[in-house]
């Protein structure tokens, strides 16, 4: 399977640094595609301009995450058809600071999931313990549990990512090594089986301090169909080499 590189730039990024840091993505992608599908996830403000800069590049536009409902009385929060309409292919639901400053629970990220597939966006859906839930050798029945919880209902083939991103493991310097990193992404193929039609279409993301040093290795472990990028996503140059690695 094609792996997929993904930035989520989180809040980062006004206008002059986002659209230069977009500019300069797309300009490498012109000249030297590499063999991986690319995405880049900014914030809101920034999703329209980004997305018409983008308009017949190589790189995808993805929000960071959408409400269930498509419209209506919801001060501040951002509808999947807005998403789609400004250009996004992708929209990233569950983020684990999602889940912790915002209370999401599996059922909301499962109804994010499902607007955003109803809106004609991918999903990636995130998922991943905690440091505490990791010492207690808990890892697998939370992941578990969040799969059976948030992941949509009824998914068409290609139609879902989803994102290992141990919480330990985001922007803290620290990777589970290369054994633990399978462990978890077998674990998922084989939840996915259970659940979806199209198993094997589904890619599984590594995320979590994902960076231009680590990432060939990362990308070399079974069922690691891709990375989801934070801090080194905001690095042109590190987004690039990391893109690839996935070559
Ligand atoms: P990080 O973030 O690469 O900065 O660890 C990854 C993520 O939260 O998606």
């Amino acid at each position: 399977m094609r792996k997929l590189i993904a930035g989520n730039w989180k809040m980062n990024g006004l206008r002059a640094d986002g659209t230069a840091l977009a500019r300069d993505l797309a300009g490498r992608a012109a000249k030297a595609p590499p063999a991986c599908d690319l995405l880049i996830c900014p914030p809101a403000t920034l999703l329209a301009e980004i997305g018409s800069l983008l308009a017949g590049s190589r790189i995808a536009l993805g929000g960071q995450d959408c409400h269930a409902d498509a419209k209506g009385a919801h001060t501040g929060d951002i509808s999947a058809p807005m998403l789609k309409d400004a250009g996004c292919a992708y929209a990233i639901v569950g983020h684990s600071e999602r889940r912790q400053n915002h209370h999401e629970t599996d059922a909301a990220v499962r109804a994010k999931a499902t607007a955003a597939l109803g809106a004609g966006l991918i999903p990636i859906v995130c998922i991943g313990e905690t440091a505490a839930q990791r010492d207690d050798k808990e890892h697998l029945r939370v992941c578990g549990g969040q799969i059976a919880g948030s992941l949509p209902e009824i998914v068409g083939a290609g139609q879902l990512v989803v994102a290992y991103e141990p919480v330990w493991a985001i922007g803290t310097g620290r990777t589970p090594n290369g054994a633990e990193i399978a462990e978890v992404h077998a674990f998922i193929r084989g939840e996915l089986k259970k659940r979806v039609a199209n198993p094997d279409a589904v890619r599984i993301l590594y995320g979590g301090s994902v960076n231009a040093k680590n990432a060939a290795e990362i990308l070399a472990i079974a069922n690691v169909d891709g990375a989801l990028v934070g801090g080194a996503s905001l690095d042109a140059a590190s987004f690039w080499t990391i893109a690839q690695a996935a070559g």
